[in-house]
């Protein structure tokens, strides 16, 4: 587990706030991922673009982006005063207004297998509705998920592998709940395969595929180090759905509108079934996305039942509409995805220089780092790792203002904010984090065995 050094920084404001939070909120914070210790909970008192700045005023680089829906930096200007601009729409009608059909003609253009689109809040509310518009079409109830993928915190998606379960390669590990208050009555519903493996999944689907409505797919697990698709792999899967009649839901919460302007689908050249957006659709603002094929979309109103109080809400399609046309047409993405590469060659020199084993996994815009010559391509591969020298290494890094993700299953994330300036300035105190890691581990190395919880960005 990590432990996040508070030698650099002062944190009495932010350890002075916890203590009033936690009178008033369990863990002192809105989601129990913000919790990072009793001492070392950060409050934050605002973001510019790659740059947020806590309420003690210290400065980060930030490459979390709030799990990444930040893809242009906080606090856009053009996006903010789309928003700001949409204000007097007002809140909430019940109705619809005109700017839905504008942002949802933006996703079909970017968005191959978007013949259709429909609103909602969250990543979570996205795919649930993806789930129950693939059961509602194919009348099954069934779904399949793979090891290492995250999609939401429902109780359909709510269960991993269990990391503490992974020793012995030969067998499956015990597939567990996040936490409690998922009913077990929900296991009868799913398989979860091991990622990459096309065979396995076929198993499942030859025998069982008349109960299967749906393969849900996380194109690159955006939850365990970026571990991407194989490019055969996830063919192999769009071919076996069609083969089997299951519809295959692309989850592109983290990667749409990141890897590429197509997302995940155009980068490997396939088209889903039905597909889900969120984080990096509006920078930010609350808003995501279902889209899909048109036969399968029009059941929405025709016995699929969707919608919410605050869906389509007129700021976050403001902010959607700004974001998407500057992503379609500018080369932010681009500069995105340039900025990782020059940070992975940057960080790679650091390494090798010292003989430390490492490789990248992912895309550059979110990318894992991972200590071992060979990237993992399956969750199991990254329990066999040693993930210790990222923890300890993270630890630092945050204390000296290097904002990445404490557990070495998140991605790093970069925005189209990130410039050379963050880039000196991280590889500087990366180089740094580097030496002091190496100089506590070999002081004594924790060799024990770690409780890990389930990754989980939300
Ligand atoms: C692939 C994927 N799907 C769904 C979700 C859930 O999104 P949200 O946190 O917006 O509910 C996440 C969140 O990280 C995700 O990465």
């Amino acid at each position: 587990m990590t432990t996040i050094k508070t030698q650099r920084r002062n944190l009495a404001k932010s350890q002075a706030h916890y203590q009033e939070a936690l009178k008033h909120m369990p863990l002192g914070v809105s989601s129990n991922f913000r919790y990072w210790g009793d001492e070392q909970t950060v409050f934050v008192d605002h973001g510019k673009g790659a740059r947020l700045w806590d309420i003690d005023g210290n400065e980060y680089i930030d490459y979390r982006l709030g799990y990444g829906p930040a893809i242009l930096g906080h606090c856009h200007p053009d996006v903010d005063a789309a928003a700001r601009a949409a204000q007097p729409v007002g809140t909430v009608y019940a109705l619809g207004t005109e700017k839905e059909v504008t942002v949802a003609k933006l996703i079909k253009e970017m968005m191959p297998a978007a013949e259709l689109v429909r609103f909602s809040n969250s990543g979570t509310e996205a795919v649930m509705a993806a789930l129950r518009l693939a059961r509602g079409y194919t009348g099954k109830d069934n779904y399949v998920t793979f090891e290492g993928s995250y999609h939401g915190l429902f109780d359909a998606t709510m269960w991993t592998a269990d990391p503490d379960d992974m020793k012995d390669q030969s067998k499956d590990p015990k597939v567990i709940t996040y936490g409690q208050g998922i009913p077990q009555l929900v296991r009868q519903l799913f398989w979860q395969v091991p990622y990459n493996d096309a065979n396995r999944l076929e198993e499942v689907l030859k025998k069982n595929h008349d109960t299967i409505a749906a393969v849900l797919i996380e194109p690159i697990l955006g939850n365990c180090c970026g571990i991407p698709s194989k490019p055969e792999f996830i063919k192999a899967v769009r071919e076996l759905c069609t083969k089997y009649n299951v519809l295959m839901i692309v989850d592109e919460v983290k990667t749409g509108f990141r890897v590429g302007k197509g997302g995940a689908q155009e980068l490997y050249g396939i088209e889903a079934d039905i597909f889900t957006v969120a984080k990096a659709v509006a920078n930010g603002y609350p808003i995501s996305a279902i889209g899909g094929k048109e036969e399968i979309m029009r059941k929405y109103g025709k016995g699929v039942a969707h919608g919410g109080t605050y869906t389509a809400q007129a700021m976050s399609l403001a902010a959607a509409e700004a974001t998407l046309s500057i992503m379609k047409n500018t080369d932010a993405l681009e500069r995105t995805a340039a900025y990782g590469k020059a940070m992975q060659e940057g960080m790679g020199k650091v390494l090798s220089k010292r003989g430390i084993p490492h490789s990248f996994t992912g895309h550059y815009s979110m990318s894992g780092l991972f200590f071992s010559a060979e990237a993992p391509t399956t969750y199991r591969n990254w329990k066999l790792s040693d993930y210790t020298f990222y923890d300890t290494m993270a630890g630092y890094l945050i204390d000296m203002g290097v904002m990445c993700e404490p557990d070495s299953r998140e991605p790093w994330f970069i925005s189209a904010a990130h410039d050379q300036k963050c880039l000196e300035e991280t590889l500087g105190k990366f180089e740094e984090a580097v030496d002091l890691t190496l100089e506590e581990l070999s002081k004594g190395r924790d060799t024990g065995e770690q409780k890990l919880m389930p990754g989980i960005s939300g």
